[in-house]
C-alpha cells in the first residue's frame, strides 16, 4: 500500500507540472480522481508485465537467489575455482586427445600447401586422432548407413553441386529442382493433404525453428504478444532454442512415468489463449517413445491450434515400419489436426549431414516461416529459412541418398534396423538391476536403474569402446540403433557387454561414480542452473579453440 500512496504522489506532482493552467484550475477532488485511476493504471501494468513473464514467478525468485549469492565474493571464488576443477576434468575427456609432437595450426600457411599436401595432412589427422569406433557400430546415432556404395555416390553427385546455391534459382535450376523433389517425396511419405508442402533446411534444429517461428506469426496475428508452445519435457532441445531465439514461452508438459508418452490431461490444462502450438514427437529422442499424437491433434482441433509432429528422428523408419512388417498407431497427415512435421533426412534418411525437411499442411502455415525484405538496397531479398546461401551440394546429396534407397531400400534399412532394436529391448527387459523406460517401438532404447548410478553403466561400456547418450532427469543411458548395429553381431555384443557390465556394477551398487559419470550426476544436482550453462560454456569454449 506504502507503494501505491508513493506513486500517487509522484503522479500528482508530475501532473501538476505539466497540465496548462486552465486545467489547473480543476477541483483538487478532481485533480485526486485522475491521479488515483493513472496509479492504479500504472500499478495493474506492472502486475500484469510481472505476471505474464515468459519465465515463471519461482524461476525469477531463484534466478534472483542465486545472483544474489554469486555476487558474494567469497562464494563467487568459491564457484569459479570448482568450475575451472569440472572444466579440468571435461578436458581430459576423448573429444580434447591430442598426440605426441601435435603442431596446431594456428595461422594461414604463408604459401598454400597444394593437393597432395592437403589431402595427406586431412587423413594424417583423421588416422592419429581417431575417435569412437563408430564404423563398427559402438556408437549410439550418429553415423547411420553403413554401405560403400551409398557412400561413394553421394560424394560423386556431391562434387558436381559443390559450388551451387538454391539462393541463386536462375544459376542452379537443377538444385532448385532437386529440393521440390526432395520436399515432395517426403510429403509423400507422410500422407500429405492436396496443399500439403515444405522446404529443405540445415537439420531438425533448424526445422523446428523455422515451424516455430511460423506459428509465433499466426500469434501476431491473432494480437497474442507472447505466443505459447506446449511440449512434453522429452520434446527436443529445439524448441527452447525456438523459443529462446523468436521471443516465445514454452511451458513443459509432464510425461506419464510408465509410457514415457506426453501426459495428455496435463497437456490440455497448460493450453492457454496464448497457446499456439502443441508439440508431440515421433520418436522423442530421450526414451524413443511416440507420443500420442492422435490425442494432441484432438487437443489441436478442439482448441484451433497448431500441432507439430518432430519426426526428426523416426522421418525415415515411421513412414516405413507398417510394410517392414511393424505397424504403429497414425502419427503423420493422415491424422486431422496434425499441421507441420520435421523429418531428417541427414539421420536414417542416409544423406549427410546437413540436411532436413519441414512440412506443412497448407501454403499459409508456409509462408509464415518466410523472410522477405522488400527494400533491400542488394534487391529485394527473400529467403525461405534461417539461412542466406545454402550449401547446393548438400541438398543434391540428399537428392541421391533418396534416390539411391527408394521405397523397398528404405522399408529394408527399416525392418534390420527395428528388428535389431527390438532383439535388444527384449533382451535387456529382465537384466537384474537395470530397466527400460517405457515401451520403445522404433530405435532408440534407454536404460535406468533403481539400484545403482546408471551412468557408471554408460562408463563400464565406454571402456568396452561404446559410446552411448547421456540422458537426465531422470538419469538414464541410450542406444539408438542405426543400421550399422545391424551388422552381424554388433546388437548382440552390445546386449552381452551390457549384461556383464551390468552384473559387475551390481556386485557393489553403492559405489560412488567417477570422471564424466560424476560430473553429469553432479550437473543434475546444480539447482542454480545457471551454473551448468556456465560450464557448458566452457565446454564449447575448448571446444572452440585450437590450443588447449
Ligand atoms: C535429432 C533430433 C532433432 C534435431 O536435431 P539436429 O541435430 O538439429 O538435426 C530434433 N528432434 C529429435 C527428436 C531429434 O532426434
Ligand atoms: C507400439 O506399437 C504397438 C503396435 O502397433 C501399439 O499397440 C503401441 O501402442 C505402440 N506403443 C507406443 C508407445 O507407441
Amino acid at each position: 500500500m506504502d507503494a501505491l500512496m508513493l506513486a500517487k504522489d509522484v503522479v500528482l506532482v508530475e501532473l501538476v507540472k505539466v497540465i496548462p493552467d486552465d486545467v489547473k484550475n480543476l477541483e483538487e477532488s478532481e485533480v485526486r480522481l485522475i491521479a488515483y485511476t493513472t496509479a492504479v493504471v500504472l500499478v495493474l501494468t506492472w502486475l500484469w508485465s510481472f505476471l505474464n513473464h515468459k519465465k515463471s514467478l519461482w524461476q525469477r525468485l531463484k534466478d534472483f537467489s542465486f545472483g544474489f549469492l554469486r555476487s558474494l565474493p567469497i562464494v563467487n571464488g568459491y564457484v569459479k575455482s570448482e568450475l575451472d576443477k569440472i572444466l579440468t576434468d571435461l578436458t581430459k575427456e576423448d573429444a580434447f586427445r591430442t598426440h605426441k609432437g601435435e603442431v596446431f595450426t594456428t595461422r594461414l600457411p604463408a604459401s598454400g600447401l597444394g593437393r597432395k599436401q592437403v589431402v595427406s595432412r586431412a587423413t594424417e589427422m583423421d588416422e592419429l586422432l581417431g575417435g569412437a569406433d563408430w564404423k563398427k557400430g559402438r556408437c549410439s546415432g550418429t553415423v547411420y548407413f553403413n554401405s560403400e556404395e551409398l557412400s561413394e555416390t553421394l560424394c560423386e553427385v556431391y562434387s558436381k553441386f559443390a559450388w551451387s546455391n538454391p539462393l541463386h534459382a536462375d544459376v542452379f535450376p537443377s538444385i532448385r529442382k532437386m529440393e521440390g523433389e526432395v520436399v515432395q517425396m517426403v510429403v509423400e511419405m507422410f500422407h500429405g493433404p492436396e496443399n500439403a508442402c515444405g522446404a529443405m533446411t540445415s537439420g531438425g534444429t533448424e526445422s523446428i525453428l523455422m515451424a516455430c517461428r511460423a506459428y509465433r506469426q499466426i500469434g501476431y496475428e491473432r494480437g497474442i504478444a507472447v505466443p505459447e508452445i506446449v511440449a512434453p519435457f522429452s520434446a527436443h532441445a529445439a524448441f527452447d532454442k525456438a523459443c529462446e531465439y523468436f521471443h516465445m514461452k514454452l511451458v513443459h508438459v509432464a510425461l506419464d512415468e510408465q509410457s514415457r508418452q506426453v501426459d495428455i490431461r496435463a497437456m490440455r490444462k497448460a493450453i492457454t489463449s496464448s497457446t499456439v502450438l502443441l508439440v508431440g514427437s515421433a520418436p522423442q529422442f530421450p526414451h524413443g517413445v511416440i507420443d500420442d499424437i492422435e490425442a494432441i491433434a484432438a487437443l489441436g482441433r478442439q482448441y484451433s491450434v497448431g500441432v507439430h509432429v518432430d519426426a526428426c528422428l523416426g522421418g525415415f523408419l515411421i513412414p516405413f515400419m507398417e510394410e517392414a512388417g511393424f505397424p504403429l498407431p497414425l502419427f503423420d497427415f493422415r491424422v486431422t489436426g496434425v499441421t507441420s512435421i520435421s523429418a531428417d533426412t541427414h539421420k536414417y534418411g542416409f544423406a549427410p549431414k546437413g540436411s532436413s525437411v519441414i512440412l506443412y499442411a497448407s501454403h499459409d502455415l508456409r509462408h509464415r516461416q518466410y523472410f522477405v525484405a522488400p527494400d533491400w538496397q542488394g534487391g529485394i531479398y527473400a529467403s525461405p529459412s534461417i539461412a542466406g546461401s545454402r550449401a547446393g551440394g548438400i541438398i543434391a546429396a540428399c537428392w541421391a541418398a533418396m534416390m539411391f534407397m527408394g521405397q523397398d531400400g528404405y522399408v529394408t534399412s527399416t525392418k534390420k534396423i527395428v528388428t535389431t532394436a527390438r532383439y535388444m529391448k527384449e533382451s535387456l527387459s529382465d537384466v537384474p538391476g537395470i530397466f527400460i523406460y517405457g515401451d520403445p517401438n522404433v530405435s532408440v532404447i534407454a536404460l535406468g536403474s533403481n539400484d545403482f548410478d546408471i551412468y557408471r553403466l554408460g562408463a563400464a561400456l565406454g571402456k568396452r569402446g561404446w559410446n552411448l547418450n547421456t540422458l537426465q532427469f531422470p538419469a538414464s543411458i541410450h542406444i539408438c540403433c542405426t543400421l550399422r548395429h545391424t551388422d552381424g553381431g554388433v546388437g548382440e555384443a552390445f546386449v552381452t557387454d551390457v549384461k556383464e557390465c551390468t552384473a559387475e556394477i551390481m556386485k557393489s551398487p553403492r559405489a560412488k561414480s567417477t570422471g564424466s559419470a560424476a560430473i553429469y550426476g553432479m550437473a543434475q544436482s546444480i539447482p542454480d542452473r545457471s551454473l551448468v550453462k556456465e560450464i557448458a560454456w566452457g565446454f564449447l569454449d575448448t571446444c572452440l579453440n585450437a590450443k588447449h
